[in-house]
């Protein structure tokens, strides 16, 4: 099932859908062929992750030029919001960080003007946009990082990267509706996978 091709996939979706001359329960196939294309076709091509752009990030224009990177290195852009964040929000988001001395300074700088959310996708995601963002103290961020190029201090770094594929899938609940998710197929899959 793993390396079964999605041309074939398509087609038994189409043939069932037309059985007998009628379309037959053509969500419900649509649900399947879907649920089979994400979890093996692709594998881990679906993998998907947070970035938010920082109040800092924002303010100083960076916005395109991080969208750029991540545009550049093949992942695909599957949602996309600018936020005013909440302290609720905020508070689960960072939720072990609670205790935390800079948890008062840090929401402070998190609510201080929009953030731009985002959802992006492909295979190995989570990992590698940890790479391109680099590490969450600037001073360790090696150039050529968005932290690298862009921030010196670690309460302005910026971004933020989800740094698991199981805390990606909680940040992503947390922040996006799925509604606001846009699963779509991008035209260069096959240069890239
Ligand atoms: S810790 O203490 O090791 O758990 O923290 P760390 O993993 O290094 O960072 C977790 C997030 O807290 C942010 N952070 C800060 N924000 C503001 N001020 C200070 N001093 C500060 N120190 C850490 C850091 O950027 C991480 O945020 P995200 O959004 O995950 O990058």
């Amino acid at each position: 099932m793993a390396l079964f091709p999605r041309c074939l996939l398509r087609g038994i979706t189409f043939q069932v859908k037309h059985m007998n001359g009628q379309r037959v329960m053509p969500k419900f196939i649509h649900e399947c062929a879907r649920y089979i294309s994400n979890t093996s076709v692709k594998g881990g091509i679906r993998e998907r992750t947070l970035i938010a752009v920082k109040p800092d990030g924002v303010q100083r224009r960076l916005v395109g030029q991080i969208i750029q990177r991540f545009e550049m290195r093949g992942f695909q852009l599957v949602g996309l919001k600018m936020l005013q964040v909440s302290e609720e929000l905020l508070l689960q988001h960072y939720t072990s960080l609670c205790k935390k001395p800079f948890y008062p300074s840090l929401l402070q700088y998190m609510t201080s003007g929009p953030v731009v959310a985002m959802v992006w996708e492909g295979h190995n995601v989570v990992r590698s946009s940890r790479m391109l963002v680099g590490d969450t103290n600037p001073a360790e961020a090696p150039p050529g990082t968005i932290r690298g190029d862009f921030s010196i201090h670690i309460s302005r770094n910026v971004i933020h990267a989800s740094d698991s594929v199981e805390g990606a899938q909680k940040e992503i609940a947390l922040w996006f509706q799925s509604s606001e998710l846009i699963e779509w197929e991008c035209c260069d899959h096959g240069n890239l996978y």
